[in-house]
């Protein structure tokens, strides 16, 4: 264990990952202190940057923004090297699964480069698709209206809780035995987007359905939607991935970090249908 008197730092501790790490951290009896925008913290302006990183032994690091070459590829090495010169000992980077495939200039590259030449203790976590993307983030609407229009035909990938996302971050942030361990993080199975939503529409007692669509058509709906173009073909690019049967592999990161399978979809699903998560 590391000086539990020191607190820990959650960039983006309010987003679906952070927040549930910060329950974790606080049930274990951590001090944690939460870092966004929202906080008075941009990771567009290292103006903000000091206060947060004063006194932080361990920091969970997490880049939100998924736009290739727009300038982003400094900020999180930036932060990383003031957060090593302010004192943080201890690094675990949100990363994602695919980021081998994103080009050279994906601003999760250089996070992951400079977390790696950090000189203090790191963990990488690489999850695929969260399951939380149905209920709390970009599928939820599709969801809501009962139809949820993705290029993903009957591909198939295993979705990962973030409930265990956040687990094994809480224990990479306090335990040493997760230095220098990139986890590869994924659901127990591989589901189709179809078998995926008519799960949720049996334990809401709704009918939703997937409808395949055209990838360059779905492009287009997003930009249509104010998503920037190159935002819009990365996450399709991604979604033409699982189509195409090359995002199916499983990956046993949940179960070496935390010594347990991962967490069923099903289980997922039951628990968000239970809180009204689907709307
Ligand atoms: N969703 C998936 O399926 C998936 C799969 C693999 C990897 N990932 C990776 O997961 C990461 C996102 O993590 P998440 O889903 O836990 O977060 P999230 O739910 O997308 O929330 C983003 C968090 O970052 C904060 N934030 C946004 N812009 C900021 C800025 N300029 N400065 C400081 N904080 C900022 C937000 O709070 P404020 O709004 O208050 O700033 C919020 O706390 C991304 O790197 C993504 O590539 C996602």
């Amino acid at each position: 264990m590391l000086d539990g008197m020191k607190d820990i730092l959650l960039i983006g501790g309010t987003g679906k990952t952070g927040r549930r790490i910060v329950r974790h951290l606080e049930s274990a009896g951590q001090q944690v202190r939460t870092a966004s925008r929202s906080s008075g913290f941009d990771l567009d302006d290292p103006g903000t940057w000091a206060p947060a990183l004063d006194g932080v032994i361990a920091a969970y690091v997490v880049e939100p923004d998924l736009r290739p070459g727009v300038n982003r590829q400094e900020r999180i090495p930036r932060l990383v090297t003031e957060a090593v010169e302010a004192g943080v000992r201890r690094l675990v980077l949100l990363s994602a699964h695919d980021v081998g495939k994103f080009d050279d200039d994906h601003p999760l590259k250089s996070a992951e480069h400079a977390v790696r030449g950090s000189g203090v203790g790191w963990t990488i976590l690489r999850p695929t698709w969260f399951s939380q993307n149905f209920s709390e983030a970009f599928w939820l609407p599709g969801i809501k209206h009962g139809t949820l229009s993705l290029p993903t035909g009957d591909g198939r990938t295993p979705f990962v809780d973030a409930e265990d996302i956040a687990e094994v971050a809480a224990s990479a942030l306090t335990e040493d035995r997760h230095d220098g361990q990139e986890y590869q993080l994924a659901g127990p199975r591989a589901i189709s987007f179809g078998e995926a939503v008519d799960l949720i529409g049996r334990a809401t007692g709704r009918t939703i359905r997937h409808l395949d669509v055209d990838p360059d058509g779905y492009v287009e709906h997003q930009v249509a939607n104010g998503v920037p173009r190159d935002v819009a073909r990365l996450l399709t690019g991604l979604l033409v991935s699982v189509r195409e049967g090359r995002a199916a592999a499983l990956s046993d990161g949940v179960e070496r970090a935390l010594g347990r399978p991962a967490r069923p979809f099903e289980e997922y699903v039951t628990e968000a249908a239970a809180a009204g998560a689907f709307g």
